[in-house]
């Protein structure tokens, strides 16, 4: 009989449940359901947990529906999802508020609290990480003075794919991967940072049990199994974060591979087997999905989110002129940027259009072009955006070779990594060789590959890698990678000069 592995993202979009053949990591079938994201006040982002559950049970069912699998061929399930949510239960395991999400930019007052309390050295000490805005133990002072109703009922405290793990089984537990990105930590012991929560004054049984992300840690439940259509008693995997869960995915789990995701924000992810922190903590160091494994990441907040920008401030002309054709604005825009030169003529953008998260932790952060003269044409626009991108990225890179990391291959994924000379830029400005990834699943894949070493498929998880897609198209740096080389300089002393012009526009805005 063939078996199954079901992976469940519970993303910031939507959830969705993707199945894979155990035997052959064959894709079989997946489904998303939608759920929408609240506002309630600039800066601020929240989601309904009942909301993710609900696109839970309803993408299992849809997955279930669809294919002519029995339901007792689904061996072992994984989760993924959005990192750093905050979730809050009572003691009747009922939900308190709506969840602080990730990108929830609220709690910049509490993170210079805790890092003036503790000393951001202590705190790279004890977390491996500073305390950034989007983290969860801000937010947990945050709801600590401004709502001490809800704090005062606390008994629980999630991430979100926990509380889907919670409502699958009943059982309150994490992984190594998520609770690593709380700020409550212990990212080198891979246990919860006893240190942080005294100092911060939370309670450790709020705090679920910690696994590794392969290791089983609950069971569907009864009441589960009957609303989702699934088996009572499938064993639940830890899981990973989203990014790491990806990372699986994607077959990074050995150092000298390193991943590049051209999303809306940009990633730069590297495994590694040995425990080190960047002296400024200007990388995040979380635990990997892989058992004695950690890994480093740079996350750069607006990547192909800066070219949609482009494509809707700016490149109206060129939405309307694939519209006629029945091709892509952005192939209209890659095409465009192909016919100015590298270095766009001395053109410089600085991507910073949402804030920035690493390697500088500022919200004032601005966008930027640099270096306009009266050649420059709508092409050299589109292309310095396609650089400053890249160069963003680079930051990332080049704090990873300053940890003494050996970069052997570059993985483009996500949306951008499509086009071909967005690649090409990267391969230039990184000086390194780039391979497109063919990740069209992401964490939910990775995730149902986590649950096939839990049910013992898999001896281990580098077995379960095996199944990854690979890569195809390597793309070597060419003779433009020397003017980048020149530019990137430039780029590197933008941010410095312009940071305290930054802090006095958002003041006036
Ligand atoms: C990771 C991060 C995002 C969120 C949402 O640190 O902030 O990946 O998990 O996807």
């Amino acid at each position: 009989m063939i078996s199954y592995l079901l992976g469940i993202d519970i993303g910031t979009s939507g959830t969705k449940a993707l199945l894979i053949d155990a035997a052959n990591g064959a894709v079989k079938t997946s489904a998303t359901t939608e759920y929408p994201m609240s506002t309630p006040q600039p800066l601020w982002a929240e989601q309904n947990p009942a909301d993710w559950w609900a696109a839970t049970v309803s993408s299992i069912r849809s997955v279930l529906r669809g294919e002519r699998i029995q339901v007792n061929q689904i061996i072992g399930i994984g989760l993924t999802g959005q990192m750093h949510g905050l979730v809050l239960l009572d003691k009747f395991g009922r939900v308190l508020r709506p969840c602080i999400m990730w990108n929830d930019q609220r709690t910049a007052a509490q993170c210079a609290t805790i890092t003036e309390k503790i000393g951001a050295r202590k705190l790279l000490d004890w977390i491996a990480n500073p305390v950034l805005p989007g983290f969860t133990a801000p937010k947990i002072l945050w709801v600590r003075e401004n709502e001490p109703q809800v704090y005062s009922e606390i008994a629980h405290i999630l991430l979100p794919k926990d509380y889907v793990r919670y409502r699958l089984s009943g059982v309150f537990a994490t992984e190594v991967s998520d609770a690593s990105g709380t700020a409550l930590f212990d990212v080198r012991q891979r246990c919860w940072s006893a240190e942080m929560l005294a100092s911060l004054d939370i309670p450790r049984s709020w705090l679920p049990e910690s696994f590794e992300s392969p290791i089983v840690s609950a069971k569907v439940s009864a009441d589960a199994a009957s609303e989702t259509g699934l088996i009572e008693g499938t064993p639940i995997v830890g899981g990973g974060g989203d990014q790491a869960a990806q990372a699986i995915g994607a077959g990074i789990i050995r150092s000298g591979i390193i991943s590049a995701t051209l999303g809306t924000s940009g990633v730069v992810f590297a495994a590694t087997e040995k425990f080190s922190v960047e002296p400024e903590g200007r990388l995040h160091t979380f635990c990997h999905a892989v058992p004695g494994q950690w890994h480093w990441m740079g996350v750069m907040l607006s990547a192909a989110g800066s070219f949609r920008w482009f494509r809707d401030a700016l490149g109206q002309d060129a939405v309307t002129q694939a519209r006629a054709n029945g091709n892509d604005a952005y192939e209209v825009l890659t095409d465009l940027a192909s016919t100015a030169s590298a270095g766009s003529e001395g053109l410089i953008f600085l991507p910073y259009l949402s804030g920035e998260r690493m390697p500088y932790v500022d919200p004032d952060a601005r966008g930027v072009y640099f270096g306009l003269t009266l050649r420059h044409t709508k092409a050299h626009l589109v292309r310095a955006v396609l650089e400053g991108v890249a160069y963003g990225l680079r930051d990332s890179l080049e704090l990873m070779r300053g940890m003494g990391l050996y970069i052997t291959q570059v993985r483009a994924s996500g949306g951008g990594a499509r086009s071909a000379l967005w690649r090409q830029i990267l391969a230039d400005v990184f000086d390194s060789e780039i391979a497109l990834a063919n990740v069209t699943e992401g964490a939910a894949y990775g995730a149902a590959l986590l649950a096939g070493v839990g049910v013992g498929v898999y001896q281990d998880v580098a077995e379960a890698c095996a199944h990854t897609a690979g890569v195809t198209d390597p793309i070597e740096p060419s003779a433009d990678a020397q003017k980048y080389a020149a530019s990137y300089p430039i780029y590197r002393a933008l941010y410095p000069a312009l940071a305290p012009c930054f802090k006095q526009l958002s003041a006036i805005d």
